[in-house]
């Protein structure tokens, strides 16, 4: 594709600063693997998964090919009071992924769309059960939760809010866990489970019983991979159990083996009540996001609504359970079994870390995290924050690397599919371009 003139004018890209984008775009034209091919044929290693999308890396037949078939036989169903199978199937694949107990799952096409259907859901799981006065939601500072009303109120990112008003009333925020004191270390911090005796503090000060649940990411991806403190969400856990408020653990990146389970759940072994999840769910090739309930809320919501033919929940998309979508999941849910990807990112985690962590040395690196498939290198900020961190995505995407940056903060998090090779080429990248700085 040629690039000229004013070709790149009409649209408002997201989460980009648009005017500098189009002076001197980064633009793809093709991927396979875990490489991507830019517009002027160069090959950018993705060490990023795309948006940690892309966890059976790029271009992957069996899922082309399935959506091409599905698109041909029957591209669209009305998913209100019609169906097709494949959605069926694809809740049934989901549900044998999820942590027990969790079995029911609500479609739905992103992350943002994932999260606002689980704070609705928490509010009408309540309400069927007489306790309508549950409206308040505790979030967490440095949560992302998407960009939607909700998940924007319940999130932490303050360049995320301060533009948008005041977001949804009620929502109470617990301190994030990136403390000083766990700088450098490797998988969960030995400092900080106490933080979430911050949720406690809320239910003291607004009492237990207004709250409906508390969202929080296992690891917060978006802020630059924070990973819990040892004993942290278990303790979310316990408070929860203790007043009635339901836990929402927000995978949308953390699932689909990213931490070397099929979701983070089963890597910190603490069960939430409602789960979000998208992005890799059908590998990023065609949108799509699900919700997984525990079994009680699908029933409770269900059972109060007593009379036949009375929609029970008032909530769902266009395009649910979209047939190319569901298509494109259970090919990828194929692959991932069929591979033993989740086991596979469980092995190749060290020596993910272990080049992540070898970065240590470098004088502008003033901290490092990482677990499982992800990892993140903080950078001492240089004049505005968040230029740094801008230049650095710049400089490694013209060294051939693609990877995710955050105020002065770059996250990697390679398709699990990933070689050995692949990690050396990312690692020597980052030092080279680190090291000019
Ligand atoms: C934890 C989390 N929740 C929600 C979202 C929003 O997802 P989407 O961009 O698909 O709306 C993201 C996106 O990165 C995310 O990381």
């Amino acid at each position: 594709m040629q690039i000229v003139g004013n070709t790149l004018e009409h649209q408002w890209i997201p989460f980009t600063p648009n005017k500098h984008f189009k002076a001197d775009p980064r633009l793809f034209v093709r991927a396979e693997g875990v490489y991507l091919v830019n517009h002027h044929g160069g090959k950018v290693l993705d060490a990023s998964s795309g948006l940690f999308c892309s966890n059976a890396g790029h271009g992957r037949r069996e899922i082309t090919e399935a959506v091409a078939r599905q698109v041909q036989e029957m591209d669209f169903v009305p998913p209100f009071q019609y169906g097709h199978p494949g959605s069926f199937e694809l809740a049934r694949r989901v549900a044998e992924l999820t942590p027990e107990g969790l079995n029911y799952i609500f479609f739905v096409n992103s992350g943002s769309e994932a999260v606002e259907t689980a704070l609705k859901a928490a509010l009408a799981y309540h309400r069927a059960r007489g306790e309508a006065q549950r409206v308040r939601f505790v979030g967490r500072e440095r949560g992302y939760h998407g960009v939607n009303f909700g998940g924007m109120s319940v999130g932490g990112m303050v360049k995320n809010r301060e533009s948008f008003g005041t977001g949804l009333p009620g929502v109470i925020h617990m301190r994030h866990t990136h403390i000083p004191e766990n700088r450098f270390q490797r998988g969960e911090g030995e400092h900080g489970a106490d933080l979430a005796d911050d949720l406690q503090r809320a239910v003291d000060l607004c009492g237990g019983d207004t709250i409906a649940a508390c969202i929080v990411e296992p690891i917060a991806g978006s802020t630059g991979i924070l990973v819990p403190p040892k004993g942290y969400l278990k303790r979310l856990r316990e408070i929860c159990d203790r007043h009635g408020i339901l836990l929402v653990f927000d995978e949308v990146i953390c699932g689909f083996g990213r931490t070397g389970k099929a979701f983070a759940a089963h890597s910190f072994d603490v069960t939430p009540d409602i789960l979000t999840m998208a992005k890799g769910i059908t590998n990023g090739a065609v949108p799509m996001g699900a919700v997984a309930f525990r079994d009680r809320i699908y029933q409770a919501v269900i059972d109060a609504t007593p009379a036949e033919g009375v929609i029970e929940f008032f909530h769902g998309y266009t395009y649910s359970g979209h047939p190319v979508a569901c298509a494109a999941g259970l090919a990828t849910l194929d692959i991932y079994k069929n591979e033993g990807l989740f086991e596979r990112a469980a092995r190749l985690s060290k020596p993910f870390l272990d080049r992540v962590f070898s970065l240590k040395d470098l004088a502008i690196v003033t901290d490092i995290r990482g677990y499982g498939m992800l990892g993140a290198v903080d950078l001492a900020p240089s004049g505005k924050p968040g230029q740094r961190g801008y230049q650095t995505l710049i400089q490694l995407f013209e060294a051939g690397v693609l990877t995710r940056v955050t105020a002065d903060t770059v996250i990697v998090a390679p398709p699990l599919i990933a070689e050995e090779s692949h990690l050396d080429q990312m690692t020597e990248a980052l030092r080279k371009v680190l090291t000019r700085h």
